[in-house]
């Protein structure tokens, strides 16, 4: 057997970052952070990248003292996909916390709350009862009938099973739905700012993400002329998301209806309706499924799934609505790459369905605690100098712009010239680890998840503005 290794061709001294303690913290450490950080934050990454140029691959036999080089070389549709920074964020924040630091962590794009107990209770009796094996590739019967109940009466739109697709969760769901559609040149459209994952699905499609810019004064919601200007032959796939991640902005349905005629005048376009976050919606604001309005049914491919709303995130369960002729196209994707979702998740699944209109008590009590966190973030930031925001009305992100706060120097920092250095210090100095706003297109802003108790949110405001005092803004807002 080989055993893989990977060796230094020359000794580099690692650099060692030290993490001011937070008040607090139980104690002052220093912690070699500089692989960790560089990867989360690659512009700050010289040192990480000479380190990798100077490193070679080799790949030794136990039974053998040689040592023969690999070509290590990857293929360019995966060097050209960046990773997941809210990940890669997430994962960082994770090891400050298990070496020690009280790290507050409002980077994650999932629900603080246990699955609802009669959820899992469906999928513990699933496995009681044995119902542990291979389901059909496209989900139960019993599934799709259920999601098909579910968007007909909750979403006005009219499916058969043959037309949903089960996949292992929304992010499966709408990546099989990218490279079913989208040939090698064609353009998907992506409003930004946007999930991190639309344009790296993009390329892996060897489709060509064509980003359209929206504006926190107009809730970052897309204008339709911007749309009709960048439509051509080439445009594919528009993808929109509502509630949206990051933003939290919701598209009214006149919104989605001016953009909708524009849609129709482009008979290759086809819309990747993205609304997993469709129960976290704050009123007055509501939703609208896009495949509802009229003319848009055919070319409309509706995404959700069950990871937000009924905080199901680790049982990874979406789904995929549409025309029988692409969903089927989808289909035949997940026969050769996972096959049907977990048996046991489907059940589970179920039961969520089961819980009433849009997930009943037990969603609109979790919808209830997002709703007082928004409150309370809107209000703490409003206060605040120098910090624009637009007032999300659903999901469970605020985007703020902190733009107003960069090309100012710190001592012992450097200079704060974006998103990613607000972030990294803000991480540095209070401890409190956020998204760079560059990570889903729009530098002026940071996410913040508050996905997080109420009191860990007014833990994390007071170090926030606490750190951001010493950078009182060059700019007002
Ligand atoms: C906008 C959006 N779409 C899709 C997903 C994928 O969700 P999952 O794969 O957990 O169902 C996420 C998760 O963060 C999301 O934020």
């Amino acid at each position: 057997m080989a055993a893989y290794s990977l060796r230094a061709s020359s000794g580099i001294a690692s650099t060692h970052i030290q993490l001011k303690p937070h008040s607090d913290s139980p104690s002052f450490k220093s912690l070699d952070l500089s692989s960790r950080l560089q990867r989360v934050f690659p512009k700050s990454s010289v040192k990480t990248r000479k380190l990798k140029e100077r490193i070679s691959a080799s790949v030794k036999t136990q039974s053998s003292s040689d040592t023969m080089k690999v070509d290590i070389t990857l293929s360019p549709r995966v060097n050209s996909v960046k990773p997941s920074k809210t990940v890669a964020i997430t994962d960082q924040a994770t090891a400050l916390v298990e070496a020690g630091f009280s790290v507050i962590r409002l980077a994650a794009g999932e629900p603080d709350f246990d699955t609802p107990a009669a959820i899992a209770e469906a999928g513990i009796v699933a496995i009681r009862e044995g119902y542990t094996r291979y389901t059909p590739n496209a989900g139960t019967l019993e599934l799709r009938s259920a999601i098909c109940h579910k968007l007909k009466e909750e979403n006005g739109i009219s499916y058969t099973p043959e037309q949903i697709l089960v996949s292992n969760g929304a992010k499966q769901s709408i990546l099989q739905a990218v490279l079913a559609v989208c040939s090698p040149g064609d353009e998907v459209i992506i409003p930004a700012p946007f999930w991190v994952s639309y344009p790296e699905m993009a390329r892996l499609a060897d489709a060509t993400p064509l980003i359209l810019p929206t504006h926190i004064s107009e809730n970052f919601l897309l204008d339709p002329k911007l749309l009709e200007s960048k439509l051509s032959e080439k445009s594919r796939l528009l993808i929109l998301c509502s509630p949206s991640n990051p933003t939290g902005s919701v598209y009214p349905r006149k919104l989605l209806e001016e953009i909708a005629h524009v849609v129709a005048r482009h008979p290759r376009l086809l819309v990747l309706s993205d609304e997993i976050y469709e129960h976290i919606i704050y009123a007055p604001a509501t939703h609208t499924s896009f495949a509802s309005l009229p003319g848009m049914w055919d070319r409309t491919l509706t995404v959700n799934g069950f990871s937000k709303a009924f905080a199901m995130t680790g049982w990874r369960l979406g789904y995929l609505a549409g025309p029988k002729h692409f969903v089927a196209a989808c289909g035949k994707i997940q026969s050769q790459f996972t096959s049907g979702a977990s048996s046991i998740s489907q059940k589970a699944a179920v039961a969520a369905l089961g819980l009433g209109y849009a997930g009943g008590e037990a969603v609109s009590t979790m919808v209830k605690a997002f709703r007082e966190r928004r409150d309370f973030l809107v209000k703490s930031f409003g206060e605040m100098g120098g910090v624009k925001i637009s007032e999300p009305q659903g999901a469970f992100y605020v985007f703020l712009d902190f733009s107003s706060y960069y090309e100012k120097e710190i001592d012992g920092f450097g200079v704060i010239d974006g998103s990613e250095s607000l972030c990294r210090y803000l991480l540095d100095e209070a401890q409190v680890a956020l998204v760079p706003g560059d990570a889903f297109g729009d530098d002026t802003c940071i996410r913040i998840s508050y996905a997080a108790s109420l009191s860990t949110l007014q833990a994390a405001v007071e170090r926030i503005k606490k750190a951001l005092i010493s950078l009182s803004p060059a700019v007002p807002a």
